[in-house]
Order: C-alpha cells, then structure tokens, then sequence
C-alpha cells in the first residue's frame, strides 16, 4: 500500500496548524497554502482532504507550474475529440475527475491568466466547458490552491488575477519553514530513519550529540523534503553508520558551501575555514588556469600586464547562527594558502591522501605546494 504521509510534528506552529486545518476540512470552504518549497504543502492539503467528508473520493493533485501553458486548459477541463491537433479523442480533465472529491492546485501562481478567468468561474458556481465544446459541465470539486510564490507582487504586477487571489484565500494557511518548528526537526529525523530503516533494511547506529546540533542548527532552504532525502542518503551511503558531525557536514556542505554547522566555536572555525581555503585554491587553480590560456592566446604581451588586479580577499565569519556570516579582510593568497595546508596536514596528522581529499584538490597538487612553501 503507498504510504499515505501524515504531518509530523508537535510545535506550537504545526500544533496550531494541524488545528485550524481540521476547523476548514470539515467545510467545502477553498483554502490557499503559502509555504516555501518542500514545507509541505501537498501533506497538509492530504491531511485536509483525509479529514474531510470527501475523504473517500479522489484527491487529485495538479502542478500548473509543470504542465506546459498549452495544454494545462485541456488537462484542467478536459477537451472534446478535434478540439486542437492532436486531440484524437475526447477526454476527461482534473476538475471532472476530482468531482466530489478534492483538487489540489499546486503552483497556482504559474496558472496563465487566461485559464485564470475559467477557474474563478469554477470557483463561483463549479461550471465550466471542455476544450471545443459548448456544453457546461458541473463539478463538485473542492479546491485546495498552494504557492511558494509572493503572490502579492504578482498581484501587482498584474500576473495574476485580483479578484482570483482573493476568492482563492478565503481562508489560507501559512506552513512555517522547518527552521522555525524546533525540536520538529528531530521528530522528523525519527519518523525518516524508521521509514528509511525499514525500506533498505539497514540498522541505523545514530546521531552523535553534536550532529543532533547540526540538524537544529542548519536552516535548511530545501526544508522537510531536504531533510528526508538527507536521512535517507545518510543512511543508504554510510550504511547505517553512527553519524559525526564530520560526516554530516560533508552531506550538507555540498548544498551549502562556505557554511560551517557544528556550534563548537573552534571546530566549527576550523571546518569553515577549511571550505574556505579548499575554494580559495581551487580559485587560484583556475585564475592561473585562465592567465595561462590567455597568455597562450596573447603571447605578444609580456604575462604581467595580464595579471589580475590585486582584489583584496575576505573571508566570511560565523554570524549569530553559525550561518550568516559578514566580511574581514585577509593577508595575501600566498599566506592563507600556506596556512591552511599546514593545518589540513596537522588535522589530517600529515596523511597527504587525507589532506588532499580534504582541500578538495589533487595529491600531486599537495606536494607540489607542500614543496613550494617549505612545509
Ligand atoms: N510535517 C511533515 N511530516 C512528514 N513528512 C513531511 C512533512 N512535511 C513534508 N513532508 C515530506 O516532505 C516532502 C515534501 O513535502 P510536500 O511535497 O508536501 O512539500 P511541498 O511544500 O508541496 O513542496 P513543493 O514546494 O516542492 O511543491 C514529502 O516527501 C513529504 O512527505
Ligand atoms: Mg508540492
């Protein structure tokens, strides 16, 4: 049987949510969802649909922000046989379908103004046409709309209709991004490992203390549906293995460079700065990369006038959370790099292959600098 998600979580703001979203399922009333990508939209529409009194009729879901504009009317409505090339028999649409049941109008923002002026009037009276035909056909289809967008601006700037934007948030409900609901986040991590432990048979060993920190502290922009994909990389990847904050950050980092997670001040300074200088390296690769190209290419010209001009660098500092960080300035390229060589070699208690890995660059790279700087 498909697993049918449930919302998890027990904050104060899900708490209040799940609540107000019991009140509006046992009406017909349509309801907007605003919540960032991954947040949970689709659950909570779910939720409201299973708790409802359609809960045995169909939930449709539609993505008006997937369907190509063309045929998103056709999809919606549905269209007569010969209604446009192509259309060699007649055929059902969404609205139709979700006839008693509910549909779940997701992206709503993407919907082309055209087929906007036909869904208000599905909205107000539940009757609409199919592609080519004449004939108005009824559905009593409750409709749940969400968006990740600023639908205000989009208001303002005339992409979506006024009149459409306030019939649809009749009532509406606002899902809080992960990073706000607290201990949710490892409630979550809970309900993933069990079903990720239970779908690849694997026993998972745990989050150390300090990793439980990462999960808290990391602000996740890909929100719940991050965190599930996290869990269930970690767990398939490191084969059910106890998870450092190490292992973690390298799971993380990847979507987040230049972003240091682990509270411990000095640690978290030092895996920071180590991003920090693997990229700066990789910088320098590159830049001598280009200046060689471009030598190659201007051979006439003496390669000094084809230096880049002397930027000064700056190396972001954790912020209040570890995440946002503001600009100092540094020394030369030279000094950091050297720097931080040293310290990925006593980190790495003078393992080069370790070393390397960890600067993100070649061993044959590493000794090379390891023998230009003296180290
Ligand atoms: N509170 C929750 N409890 C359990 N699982 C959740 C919760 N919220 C989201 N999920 C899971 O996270 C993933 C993303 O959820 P969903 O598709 O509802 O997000 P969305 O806001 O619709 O995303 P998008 O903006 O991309 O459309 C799904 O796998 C879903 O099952
Ligand atoms: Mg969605």
């Amino acid at each position: 049987m498909k697993r049918e998600p449930t919302i998890v979580g027990q904050s104060l703001l899900i708490s209040q949510l799940k609540q107000l979203a019991l009140q509006v399922a046992e009406t017909d009333i349509t309801v907007l969802i605003i919540g960032e990508t991954g947040s949970g939209k689709e659950v909570l529409a779910r939720f409201i649909h299973n708790n409802s009194l359609r809960a045995d009729k169909s939930f449709i879901p539609v993505n008006c922000g997937a369907i190509p504009v063309g045929i998103l009317e056709s999809e919606l409505f549905g269209h007569e046989k010969g209604a446009f090339t192509g259309a060699v028999q007649s055929r059902k649409g969404y609205f139709e379908s979700a006839d008693r049941g509910t549909i779940f109008l997701d992206e709503i923002g993407e919907m082309p103004l055209e087929t906007q002026v036909k869904f208000l009037r599905v909205i107000e009276s539940g009757e609409f046409q199919r592609v080519g035909s004449s004939e108005t056909i009824y559905s009593d289809a409750r409709i749940i709309a969400a968006t990740n967008k600023n639908m205000y601006q989009a208001v303002a700037e005339k992409n979506f209709r006024e009149d459409l934007f306030y019939r649809l948030r009749s009532v509406e409900l606002q899902i809080p991004p992960l990073r706000e609901r607290g201990r949710d986040i490892l409630l979550l991590v809970e309900n993933f490992v069990h079903e990720f432990e239970q779908k690849h048979k694997i026993v998972f060993e745990g989050f150390s203390p300090d990793a439980v920190e990462v999960l808290m502290r990391y602000p996740w922009p890909g929100n719940v549906r991050e965190l599930r994909n996290l869990i269930e990389s970690l767990l398939v990847l490191q084969k059910g293995k106890y998870i450092t904050p190490e292992i973690l950050e390298k799971h993380l980092v990847q979507r987040n460079r230049y972003k240091s997670l682990v509270h411990d001040p000095a640690r978290s300074e030092k895996n920071e700065l180590q991003v920090i200088y693997s990229n700066i390296i990789q910088l320098r690769q590159e830049v001598s990369d280009i200046r060689q190209l471009l030598q190659h290419l201007v051979h006439s010209k003496p390669p000094t006038q084809l230096l880049l001009p002397d930027v000064p660098i700056t190396v972001p500092h954790s912020g209040e959370n570890g995440f946002e960080k503001e600009a100092e300035p540094l020394q030369s390229l030279d000094d950091i790099e050297k720097k931080s060589i040293a310290e990925a070699l006593e980190t790495c208690q003078g393992n080069k292959r370790k070393t390397a890995h960890a600067l993100g660059i070649t061993e044959r790279t590493l000794y090379r600098k390891i023998k230009a700087y003296g180290l």
